[in-house]
């Protein structure tokens, strides 16, 4: 069933540049892409998009310009997205002349759109630039948006944080708290993808603005299925094919940059054969 809606991706958009089990990458705009696609197909989406900040991948626009695009975009997310489906949008901080230094992206878009905003999460993290202006930035937001504000998945099981205070602790004669764990809360500590000799990330690819995988994890186990349709119009590094593969997903992506299209189909290659090799060891465990 599920399956069935990867292939009518594969119909509308012809082949991918990269093509795996469950995984098209397609080299292509993502407005022009998404157009092509039939209405309410998609269960998930999570991306995160250019910041008009300057870099490599981007050159800088007027900000009327970048939020009608933004707005564009966002716009055929929405029809594509089934009627419970979500949408995750990470966005960070911009410029406006005269204005603003680190104006939050999320001021400017979180209402150019017919998505239901459900709430703004707080990606926290300790590595970046040290200020000696003003307090050193530490955080990204993540939008929650979802179609349908009375139905959506939430699957806060299993996203659970296990690291509980008083995990024996009863009310009643009931433990207090889920024996799984705590509501993680919309907060996240989850460090960034860094560079540099001896603290680069073990998962750093060549792409300049990564997020980790452990962050497309908590998005793609809370709020869609196995066997769900992942979409990232923004791919960048792939790192969302990752987690989706992880996670028993269907996953499409579009990234406009060809450069880019090798560091995801190389990424993912390395995977597939990561995984491969791990799971024949497990089985040879268990002989
Ligand atoms: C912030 S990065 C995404 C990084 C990604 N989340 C990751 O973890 O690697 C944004 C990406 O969007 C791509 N891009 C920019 N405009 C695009 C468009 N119109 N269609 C598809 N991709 C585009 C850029 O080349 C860049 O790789």
């Amino acid at each position: 069933m599920q399956k069935d809606k990867f292939d009518k991706v594969l119909s509308a958009l012809g082949r991918p540049a990269y093509q795996a089990e469950r995984v098209a990458i397609y080299n292509m705009d993502c407005i022009e892409a998404m157009k092509k696609l039939p209405d309410s197909l998609v269960d998930l989406t999570i991306t995160s998009p250019p910041y008009n900040i300057g870099k490599e991948y981007e050159d800088i626009v007027d900000l009327k310009k970048y939020v009608e695009w933004c707005r564009s975009w966002i716009a055929q997310i929405h029809r594509i997205t089934k009627s419970d489906g979500s949408f995750w949008l990470n966005v960070g901080y911009l410029k406006v002349e005269g204005k603003g230094l680190a104006v939050p992206i999320s001021y400017l878009l979180w209402d150019k759109t017919d998505f239901f905003l459900l709430q703004e999460i707080v990606w926290n993290y300790a590595a970046g630039v040290a200020c000696r202006t003003r307090f050193s930035p530490r955080n990204e937001k993540i939008l929650w948006y979802v179609k349908n504000e009375g139905s959506y998945i939430f699957n806060l099981d299993e996203v659970r944080d296990p690291n509980v205070k008083y995990p024996n602790q009863k009310k009643n004669g009931k433990l207090k708290c889920n024996p799984l764990g705590k509501n993680p809360s919309d907060v996240w500590q989850i460090a960034k993808v860094t560079s540099g000799q001896n603290r680069s990330s073990k998962e750093r690819t060549a792409h300049p603005a990564q997020f980790p995988t452990e962050m497309v994890d908590r998005v793609i186990k809370s709020g869609s299925n196995k066997g769900d349709l992942i979409v990232d119009p923004f791919m960048g590094s792939g790192s969302t094919a990752i987690s989706a593969i992880e996670n028993e997903r269907f996953v499409v992506g579009f990234e406009i940059n060809k450069q880019y299209i090798d560091i995801i189909s190389k990424r993912i290659e390395r995977h597939l054969m990561d995984r491969k090799m791990s799971n024949a060891q497990e089985s040879l465990l268990l002989e």
